[in-house]
């Protein structure tokens, strides 16, 4: 196997003679000896450069999905670009305002938002709510007639594209838990009863297909759905949530954000629909900015079998292998360019066979104990689905840039284990 793709890294990455790995200046096999490992590194600027990519593409209506990595150095950055931000729970919301984003700047999203969350939205001030159900329409009801407090929400429509991507990151098909379905008179319906409640600005509509979406063609035809099933109601906002797919191993390719903009836009006016669109990327933003560094714990050769590599880390700080199949490459900081002639699965040190990083991995050949191995393209949906399952400490994320690595998540302790044990 040749040797890792460059596209594969982050935009600020660069290979000394001797094959060194830095990213943004930054001494990658330096930082695991500084900061230990598994260690999330970012490249800040590349995060930057696709949050401006993204506000150049869609006219500035653009908002951060935090679930795909957030923390409050994460917040504060997007907010500095000039990004809203998404939140999906009372939790993301916490994060966003303790990072100082002001309410309106934030979406509140969910499926099954609770009356305490919808409330410390409403105190929160944020700028839309995106409703999911007729029980959430309940709640707001109820709070309005509390706090008196009228926010301008956005219904989540269905719109019945299947969008070629994992069943379980697949939500614009009928059979789903998210939102009010078009095909049935459901989401009509919905409409219907926002324009007359007293409780609710109704402003828009909202539609989000999948994640790790390749096909440009699937979110032409939720545009053509929604913004027809729109036009009627007038109403003049419009949003079309995340989902841009990005290459994760060599080989795949995936259409950059101006070009999810453009087949958005052109799809947009062959619909004759000119309202301004909004969108809400996560892991096109995020995904192909961090890299995550292990050391090698074990190399156990199994003659006939296979060679299985274990690292520091796991399905506790990658969990996309093991949920989704997914595909990850592999490569050691030290031998970057160097050939991938052995092949190997990658696994944690969890107490699961199910529990590995590469299902089907090169190394080079010398790769040995005490090595500091590689995963690309593990920004988005990597720390921020982690766990501490068999409580093995969540990892120390860092931002570097220019030279300098700050640390802005810590790396968990034997303590904070203990921490909500009475
Ligand atoms: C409503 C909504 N918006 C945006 C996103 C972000 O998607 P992605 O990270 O694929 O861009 C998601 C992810 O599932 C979502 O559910």
């Amino acid at each position: 196997m040749s040797a890792l793709p460059r596209s594969l890294l982050p935009d600020n990455a660069s290979v000394d003679d001797t094959g060194r790995l830095a990213i943004a200046g930054c001494d990658t096999l330096e930082l695991a000896r500084q900061f230990g490992t598994p260690l999330f590194v970012y490249d800040e600027d590349h995060i930057r450069e696709r949050c401006r990519q993204a506000q150049a593409a869609f006219a500035g209506s653009v908002a951060y999905a935090a679930k795909a990595f957030l923390c409050l150095a994460m917040a504060r950055l997007v907010h500095e670009e000039g990004l809203d931000l998404d939140v999906a729970t009372g939790g993301e919301l916490h994060v966003a305002t303790a990072a100082g984003v002001p309410g309106e700047r934030l979406v509140m999203h969910g499926n099954n938002k609770s009356t305490p969350e919808l409330a410390a939205a409403l105190d929160a001030g944020v700028g839309r709510i995106v409703v999911d159900s007729f029980d959430e329409l309940d709640r707001l009801d109820s709070l309005y007639s509390v706090t008196g407090i009228r926010p301008q929400v956005l219904l989540r429509i269905t719109p019945g594209v299947e969008a070629h991507t994992h069943e379980y990151v697949t939500t614009g098909v009928d059979d789903t838990k998210f939102g009010f379905t078009a095909s049935t008179g459901v989401a009509d319906a919905a409409i219907r009863r926002a324009e007359q409640a007293r409780s609710v600005e109704l402003v828009g509509l909202h539609a989000h297909i999948g994640s790790q979406v390749f096909e440009l063609a699937s979110f032409q035809r939720a545009v053509e759905v929604i913004a027809g099933f729109a036009r009627p109601y007038g109403l003049p906002e419009l949003s079309l949530g995340g989902g841009l797919g990005v290459a994760y191993v060599a080989g795949e390719s995936a259409p950059s954000i101006a070009e999810w903009a453009t087949a958005i836009t052109e799809a947009c006016a062959a619909t004759g629909f000119d309202a301004p669109v909004s969108v809400e990327p996560g892991r096109s933003l995020v995904a192909a900015a961090a890299v995550t560094l292990y050391e090698v714990g074990t190399v156990k050769e199994l003659a006939g079998i296979r060679t299985y590599v274990a690292v520091d880390g796991g399905m506790s700080d990658n969990p996309r292998p093991v949920l989704y199949g997914s595909g990850y490459e592999t490569f050691l900081p030290r031998a970057t360019d160097g050939e991938r002639d052995r092949a190997v699965r990658v696994v944690g040190k969890h107490c699961e066979s199910g529990d590995l990083l590469v299902r089907e991995g090169w190394v080079p050949n010398d790769i040995r104990v005490g090595d500091i191995l590689a995963t690309p393209v593990t920004g988005a949906y990597g720390h921020s689905m982690g766990s501490n399952y068999n409580k093995v400490l969540r990892p120390a994320v860092v931002f570097a840039q220019g030279g300098d690595a700050r640390l802005v998540v810590r790396r968990e302790t034997y303590d904070d284990l203990l921490r909500n044990d009475l």
